[in-house]
């Protein structure tokens, strides 16, 4: 995995985790994001990636993602194998090994998206694969393209990055974008927040490299500590897929939902971020709030998408 990545040096490469993306270099990403922006805007699209192939590979369930990345391949002229409707229908069921998946796929395909509920599992799609593997989504671990539009949205509404005061709630143990997310944002001069019960609370490790960064950090149980400080509060679902006791999972899916009354006590100029779906931790009366940025925040994955598609298969 190289250490650091613009949007050329984006070509043949996968795209496993944050860990591949320096502050330095997510701007020109950033910038590219804008220009398919404006480009979609003017004109649906382009031609850039025509004849090209994308295989999605979903083996959890999604409608965002796979559709943000079908859009995004469809919008720059690519087209798509979407194999997104759960591996019951696909030779997987029949026991077939991921990477001889990924072998078969990429004798069709020139780029592989792919969610697996394993932790890993991109990793070793990507060992197995001679074409770009984009990670998806893997169990637990990481979302490392939501990430990167999460990052995109909160810039782009906010005009910057350093300074800002960031809470994430919810599932913090679970929560792959909020895995993702912590460690992008912790390479700028940021106050980070987690709010979560304390059995949802961010992993040790994720925390310990947070901390090691001498970032300004505060864990608490309560929204009411930070609502009146945050420029962003970043709302995330309790993964229900991941617990084993699902009465413990009905007991902490509604610990925290963000309504007016919560907003009231939030900054005029603050924003709410979700990477959806939500599952009642936002009260559907705050969408008409200019403050909620989670629809806005869907469009710029597509436009955030494109533009890695576009470095991954050199295009940039
Ligand atoms: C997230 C995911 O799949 O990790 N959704 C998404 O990709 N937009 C968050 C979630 O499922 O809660």
């Amino acid at each position: 995995m190289p250490a650091s990545l613009a949007p050329r040096e984006l070509a043949g490469q996968d795209i496993l985790s944050v860990r591949q993306f320096q502050r330095d270099n997510l701007e020109p990403v950033f910038a590219l994001t804008e220009h398919m922006r404006e480009v979609v805007r003017r004109d649906g699209g382009t031609d850039l990636l025509a004849r090209r192939v994308l295989a999605a590979l979903f083996f959890e369930p999604s409608t965002r993602t796979s559709a943000s990345f079908i859009a995004a391949m469809e919008r720059l002229g690519g087209s798509v194998i979407p194999i997104t409707q759960g591996v019951q229908f696909s030779s997987v069921s029949k026991g077939e090994s991921l990477p001889d998946t990924i072998r078969t796929l990429e004798q069709y395909a020139d780029a592989i998206v792919l969610r697996h509920p394993v932790i890993g599992s991109a990793q070793e799609a990507a060992d197995a694969a001679q074409v770009p593997i984009i990670n998806a989504g893997d169990g637990a671990g990481e979302h490392p393209t939501q990430a990167l539009l999460d990052l995109f949205t909160i810039r782009d509404e906010l005009g910057k990055l350093d300074g800002l005061h960031v809470a994430m709630v919810g599932d913090l143990r679970f929560g792959r974008t909020v895995h993702s997310l912590t460690q992008l944002l912790a390479q700028y001069r940021v106050k980070l927040s987690f709010v979560s019960p304390e059995i949802l609370r961010l992993p040790l490790d994720l925390m310990n490299e947070v901390r090691g960064r001498g970032l300004a950090v505060q864990e608490t149980y309560s929204v009411a500590d930070v609502i009146g400080e945050v420029d962003v509060l970043y709302v995330t679902r309790v993964q229900k897929e991941r617990f084993t006791d699902l009465a413990q999972y009905e007991e902490l899916k509604g610990y925290y939902v963000i309504d007016e009354a919560i907003m009231a006590a939030a900054r005029r100029d603050m924003i709410v971020m979700h990477p959806l779906p939500r599952v009642g931790e936002i009260d559907p009366r705050v969408d008409a709030d200019p403050r909620a940025a989670y629809f806005r925040q869907v469009q710029n994955g597509m436009f955030l998408r494109m533009a890695l598609l576009a470095g991954v298969l050199g295009k940039a």
